[in-house]
């Protein structure tokens, strides 16, 4: 599974990055707004340092506008995608950026019909929240399964990048369905690190071996 962070958040990037597990960044405008910064600024900072795709939402509700601020998102470096909302302007916009060789990230997906009507028009990338749907009394996760489902039966090229992502239970969900790309905040990326007995260990084998050696 592919592994994203779901931030604008430079140092949080380049930390994550330093690891060696980093395949992409998503960024929404919430995100930027927190960071201050104007989109076109922050998704070339972030393109420059992570080698993968970079999801940089368009906001316009027309697919006229959709289509010319894609141009534009996708023109300011080569690894930047296109984000727009599920609606049907968006089927139209993603059908003609798909044509141009712009990929497009379908996000708010919270049905596998939205799903399957994003692929079907050319979607890269479909962005099922699966936070979301739990904070409503779903289980976001069934979600991802049933996509993944649709999408291996039509032997769909579009992936499915689980969203909204709240916790390491999420993560490892959508990994044992097999899903094709997990974008993880970077706290959720640092608790997916630790484990008690992990730091439990460490400090008993620096004791053990300190009573033994001298440097
Ligand atoms: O990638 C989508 C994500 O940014 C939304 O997360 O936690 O605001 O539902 P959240």
């Amino acid at each position: 599974m592919k592994i994203f962070i779901d931030t604008a958040n430079l140092d949080m990037i380049k930390e994550v990055n330093s690891w060696g597990i980093l395949d992409g960044v998503t960024t929404n405008p919430s995100l930027i707004a927190k960071e201050g910064v104007d989109t076109p600024t922050r998704v070339k900072e972030i393109a420059k340092i992570v080698d993968g795709p970079i999801s940089a939402e368009a906001m316009s509700l027309d697919a006229e506008g959709m289509i010319a601020e894609g141009r534009k998102l996708a023109a300011i470096y080569p690894n930047i995608n296109v984000k727009l909302p599920m609606c049907i302007e968006t089927l139209k916009a993603t059908k003609v950026l798909s044509s141009e060789g712009i990929d497009v990230n379908v996000t708010l997906i919270f049905s596998a019909q939205q799903a399957l009507l994003a692929a079907k028009a050319g979607a890269r990338y479909v962005s099922p929240f699966v936070g979301r749907l739990d904070d409503i009394g779903l289980h976001g996760c069934d979600l991802v399964g049933d996509i993944m489902q649709i999408f291996m039966n039509y032997d769909f090229d579009t992936e499915v990048i689980a969203a909204s992502i709240r916790g390491p239970a999420h993560v490892i969900e959508v990994a044992e369905m097999g899903c094709d790309i997990a974008t993880i905040p970077y706290n959720v990326l640092k608790m997916m690190v630790s484990h008690p007995k992990t730091d439990e260990g460490i400090q008993k084998f620096i004791a053990d071996y300190s009573k033994v050696n001298k440097n």
